[in-house]
Formats: structure tokens, C-alpha cells, sequence
């Protein structure tokens, strides 16, 4: 006897694609997996079904159109495989073989630019292609991430029965999965929340450094443990607290892990997209950064021979200080991340809704935080986290402590890459009159690029014989 088809698709069953499959057939979807049987893979599809045999719902397959054929129409298949050419690959084989109406979902990290050209070729065959930003690691695939997901409205109204009752849910038992907008939006968002997420994780590590020089792991846990009970709170700083804690016999296993930052592109995806839109996105740009100096090891070990040994701190730190700096670092971090969103949308008509953006990012993924839930609510208002009264007067209030925390760093030779990022954004974005004239000169003098006047209207442009 044949079995009742199946309600929705998975293609690949790495971990975050083994932890989603569990996820959509635990809320008791109808499903249907699917593993390629290559060299190495053979039992990934027999292993993931007998370690799941509770549940009844799940097929297997090894064979792709055995896969499709299990599915009804319109199919629904979920690929969560490596970003980067994979994807095309995949879609060269798996459209073929689909019927016109079936929905394709790319749940991994994939570039907005491929998914818009994928989102293109998928229409042209008549199938519908939705780039869907999954955050929330192989936990959050398993109890619920957040998911943001961009393509054609109709097309997110036949799955989203299935995306959403397999997120998060945010402080009012809403879903944290909405439709963001169109082709390559939801990866746009997934990507930028990368790019914060790049900030966020930034700034604990100069925050660590800091604290450091005078303080022991545990001792900062209990300053992160303090701040995370409070508007301050987020994943991350929670997740952090952990790992200062965690140990490895009699010594602490931070201190032993070594000090080269990995990254697989998404942050510096995010600084690109700034770049090409136009837009100061200088937290996300010196937060890859640092992790790109971090991996030079060899040159920094050479080179710190040249350095008189580094001075411990004698004065105590001001934590109240330190965490003012935070908050309005964070906050910096946050103003660039939406302000770029909304450039994209502006530029590419996604009309994306910043509000929902950060609601869907108030739990699941790992930029949530109590900071998301306020952006939330302010997002009903303003357009812009500088024309939020909340955040303007935390900006203000906190700036001598942000200098305060930068000058500790200069003092101790520690590098405070998104913290002087944010402070010298701020002191730009809040002066009236900048040095640009003086670039603008130059650019006149040696290549007549022309200067607009301050005593005449902005649409006249002028040449000088310097
Ligand atoms: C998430 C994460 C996840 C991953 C990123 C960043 O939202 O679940 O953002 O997607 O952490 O790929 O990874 P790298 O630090 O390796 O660039």
C-alpha cells in the first residue's frame, strides 16, 4: 500500500536540516526528507529516520525523484544545504524534475543577489523560489528560530502554515516568522542581522579585552550576569557568560581556545552591500575587520616583540561607565543595521516593515534581545533609531562614558575597534560642520571634480583655478 503523500519536503540533512525536519514533524506535518547517498553519506538518511522512529510522519529518500514524487502538489521543499554554488547546482537538478506551481524555499545563507537571480530563473519555469533567512543555530532550527522569508506574497501564503508554526514565538505568542517582502528582501534582512550579530559578538570581545587587564573571567561573568537581568539583556551577552565560566579541568577553556576569529562572509557581505548602497555602515565594516587582523597570528606574535610588555590595570575600571559604553554601542550597532535595511528597501521597493523585522527578531535568532522588543514598538513611529526619544537620550547621556571607556583602551594598548567605530559615527552624524571641505578642495584641485558653496544653492556646482 502506497503512503499518504507527504505535506512539505526537506533536501538536505546536515544539522540545521536534520534539526528543522524534526521541528516541521513534530508540529505533525506530513514529511518528506531527503539526503544525496554519496561517498561518506550513505546512512545519513537511514541514521536520521531510525534515530527519529517515534515519529511516523517522516520518509526518507536517497533517490530525488522518489523525493518529488512522495510530495503533494503544489510541492512544498525546504533546501538547507551550504550557500554558494551548491544552491545552483541543486536548482539545476531538483526544477527539472518539479511541476509548474511547486515552491522551492533556500533556507540557508545565501547571498540577496543569488537569490534574486535564483528567484528569476525558478519564475522563468514556472516554479516559485523563496529565499528564506534562518536564524538561531541548530537549536533554533529544532525549537523554533526565526525565519525570514522574502519571494512572492502568494507564494509565502502556501507555506507559511508550516514556516510559522515552526518558529519562535515572540513575548506576545505571536510567530517569529513573517513575510518580508520580495525575490532577495529575507535574505537581505538574514544577512544584515548577520552583520549585527558580527557588532554584537564585537563588542564583548573589546569589552572582554577591557575588562581583562584587571578582572578575572568569573568576575566579568558576574558583570555580564548583572547587566543581562536588564534592558541590556540579549542572547548573546547570556551566551557569553557561559563561556566565561565554562572550564576544562583547573583551567578556564576560553583561555584556551586560540585567538583567530573565523567568519563565513556574511559580515562582510553586509559591509559590501553598505558600500554599494552609499551608506556608513562603519561598526559592521570594523567588526570584520577585527577578525581578519585577528587571524594574522604569526605577524602579531613577530611584532609584539617590538612592545614594551603590556601594563595591567591598577585603577579599578568603572563598570557604570563600561556599561553606558555598551548600551550605546549597541545602539549605534542597531541604527546602522536598520538604516541600511531601509536604504535597500528604499532602492530596491521591498517596502520592508521595520517593526515586524524587529519583532521576528525578538526571539529565535541571535540578535534577539530586550533592546529588539523596544525597536519594535518604536518602529510603529519613527523611521530611524535617531528619531526614537528613547534612544536619542540614551545616546546623549552615555557619551563621556563611551569616551571614558575608549581612552582605558588607548591607555592599555587595547583595541576598541566598534566601540571608537560608534563614537566616531556619533560625533560626525551630530556636527554640523564636518572637514569635507577640505577633501572636496583637494578633489577640485587636482581632478576639477567640482565643490558646491556654502554661499550659493546646492544644485550649483563650481570649478576653481587653483
Ligand atoms: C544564525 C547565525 C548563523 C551563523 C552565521 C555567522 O543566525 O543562526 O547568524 O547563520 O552564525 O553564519 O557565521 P560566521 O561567524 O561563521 O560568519
Amino acid at each position: 500500500m502506497s503512503k499518504e503523500k507527504s505535506e512539505f519536503g526537506v533536501f538536505g540533512l546536515g544539522v540545521m536540516g536534520s534539526s528543522i525536519s524534526i521541528n516541521i514533524a513534530e508540529k505533525g506535518y506530513r514529511l518528506s526528507v531527503f539526503n544525496r547517498a554519496d561517498a561518506g553519506e550513505e546512512e545519513v538518511v537511514n541514521q536520521f529516520l531510525s534515530d527519529n522512529s517515534h515519529l511516523d510522519n517522516i520518509q526518507g529518500f536517497t533517490d530525488l525523484k522518489s523525493f518529488i514524487e512522495s510530495i503533494d502538489r503544489p510541492r512544498k521543499i525546504l533546501i538547507m544545504i551550504k550557500a554558494g554554488p551548491t544552491v545552483d547546482l541543486v536548482l539545476n537538478i531538483l526544477i527539472p524534475l518539479l511541476s509548474e506551481g511547486d515552491i522551492i524555499i533556500d533556507g540557508g545563507n545565501s547571498h540577496y543577489m543569488n537569490t534574486k537571480r535564483r528567484f528569476e530563473l525558478a519564475e522563468s519555469k514556472g516554479i516559485n523560489f523563496i529565499g528564506a533567512g534562518i536564524s538561531g543555530g541548530e537549536e533554533g532550527a529544532r525549537k523554533g528560530p526565526s525565519i525570514m522569508p522574502g519571494g512572492k506574497r502568494e507564494s509565502y501564503n502556501l507555506v507559511s502554515d508550516v514556516l510559522e508554526s515552526i518558529a519562535a514565538l515572540d513575548d506576545f505568542g505571536k510567530t517569529c516568522c513573517t513575510y518580508v517582502g520580495p525575490e532577495g528582501s529575507g535574505h537581505f534582512i538574514k544577512m544584515v542581522h548577520n552583520g549585527i550579530e558580527y557588532v554584537e559578538m564585537q563588542l564583548l570581545a573589546e569589552l572582554y579585552a577591557l575588562m581583562s587587564k584587571s578582572m578575572s573571567n568569573e568576575e566579568i561573568a558576574v558583570v555580564f550576569e548583572n547587566w543581562n537581568k536588564g534592558p541590556l539583556s540579549s542572547y548573546l551577552l547570556e551566551i557569553t557568560v557561559q563561556i566565561l565560566r565554562k572550564t576544562e579541568g583547573d583551567k578556564y577553556l576560553l583561555d584556551l581556545i586560540l585567538d583567530k576569529a573565523g567568519n563565513k562572509g556574511t559580515g562582510s557581505w553586509s559591509s559590501k552591500a553598505a558600500f554599494d548602497l552609499g551608506i556608513p555602515n562603519t561598526m559592521m565594516s570594523a567588526a570584520v575587520f577585527a577578525r581578519y587582523i585577528s587571524s594574522f597570528k604569526d605577524t602579531r606574535i613577530k611584532m609584539s616583540d617590538l612592545i614594551e610588555p603590556e601594563q595591567s590595570m591598577t585603577k579599578d575600571i568603572n563598570l557604570k561607565s563600561v556599561e553606558n559604553s555598551y548600551k550605546f554601542a549597541r545602539l549605534i550597532n542597531h541604527q546602522q543595521g536598520f538604516r541600511l535595511m531601509q536604504l535597500a528597501s528604499q532602492t530596491y521597493e521591498w517596502n520592508l516593515n521595520f517593526s515586524d523585522i524587529a519583532r521576528i527578531w525578538s526571539n529565535g535568532c541571535i540578535i534577539k534581545s530586550h533592546l529588539m522588543n523596544q525597536l519594535h514598538n518604536e518602529f510603529k513611529e519613527a523611521q530611524d533609531l535617531f528619531d526614537m526619544t528613547l534612544v536619542k537620550g540614551d545616546l546623549i547621556n552615555a557619551e563621556s562614558d563611551l569616551c571614558e571607556t575608549i581612552k582605558l583602551g588607548l591607555k592599555y594598548r587595547v583595541s576598541t575597534h566598534c566601540f571608537s567605530a560608534s563614537y566616531n559615527y556619533w560625533v560626525d552624524m551630530t556636527t554640523k560642520n564636518l572637514s569635507a571641505n577640505l577633501i572636496q578642495a583637494q578633489r577640485d584641485f587636482f581632478g576639477a571634480h567640482t565643490f558646491q558653496r556654502v554661499d550659493a544653492p546646492e544644485s550649483e556646482f563650481f570649478h576653481s583655478k587653483w
